[in-house]
């Protein structure tokens, strides 16, 4: 029997105890994962690489059902959610709100610019995207290139619903840069940097603005900046 405290478990509990028994838990299993193990997947694949030789029968969780119907096949989870793809193009995530279209049309000339050989670049509306649903891929990205436009002398909030997501990810090291579109103030992408620079990414790049509707000589100055963020990694 494997007493693995937190790993393994289910934030809730049930009468009926054992893994056959309660019905599909599968989304409170991933849930916990998620939110507790996610952010240490390195230190996950160590920990189950010291049980790989162990006979198990059933697995007691400190929480969440009993696991004994086929152990291995909860470990296994683990293993795959814990292993992120290797890949050897670097990628870099845009991701942007956009009210009057103003950000948006900066967004995909940054991400035109950007689109050099070995660069993967993919651009997301965060009003269509939930911040759980690309935390997985922010985390194995090289960089995070995010915009709004500035309403009421701030960032719109489904960008700071983004930047406050992120304080259990790995982002260490990771490029980081804002854009934004304004009408006369401009003081989102100055907020994006700080919030990017205190979740320790590297921001190496001064952040862009356009005043509404961004002009041609503008849509190129996002192609540059596009490309010199590319080029950084
Ligand atoms: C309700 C409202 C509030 C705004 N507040 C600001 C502001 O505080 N400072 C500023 O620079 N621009 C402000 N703007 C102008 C927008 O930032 C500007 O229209 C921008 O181009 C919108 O970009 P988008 O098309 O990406 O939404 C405001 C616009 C609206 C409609």
């Amino acid at each position: 029997m494997l007493f693995p405290c937190d790993v393994f478990g289910s934030h809730y509990c049930d009468d009926r105890m054992y893994d056959d028994l309660v019905g599909d838990f599968s989304h409170e299993f991933e849930v916990c994962y998620r939110g507790i193990m996610g952010p240490f997947k390195d230190k996950m694949l160590e920990a189950i690489d010291k049980i790989k030789d162990l006979e198990i029968d059933v697995i007691c969780p400190s929480h969440g059902p009993i696991l004994r119907s086929d152990p291995w096949k909860y470990v296994n989870q683990h293993v795959e959610w814990s292993t992120l793809p290797a890949s050897e193009a670097k990628s870099i995530l845009i991701f942007y709100a956009s009210a009057h279209g103003n950000t948006k049309m900066m967004a995909e000339e940054i991400a035109e610019g950007a689109s050099v050989e070995g660069v993967e670049v993919e651009v997301f509306d965060l009003t269509e995207t939930a911040p759980g649903e690309v935390v997985d891929r922010i985390e194995v990205a090289d960089a995070l290139i995010i915009g709004s436009p500035t309403f009421n002398g701030d960032a719109v909030k489904p960008v700071w619903d983004l930047l406050s997501s992120l304080t259990t990810t790995k982002l260490r090291g990771k490029v980081g840069a804002a854009f934004g579109s304004y009408g006369w103030s401009g003081e989102a992408v100055g907020m994006i940097e700080d919030r990017l620079r205190s979740l320790k990414f590297k921001v190496p790049e001064p952040g862009l603005k356009s005043t509404l509707v961004p002009t041609a000589q503008e849509l190129e100055s996002c192609r540059e900046f596009g490309a010199r963020i590319a080029e950084s990694l």
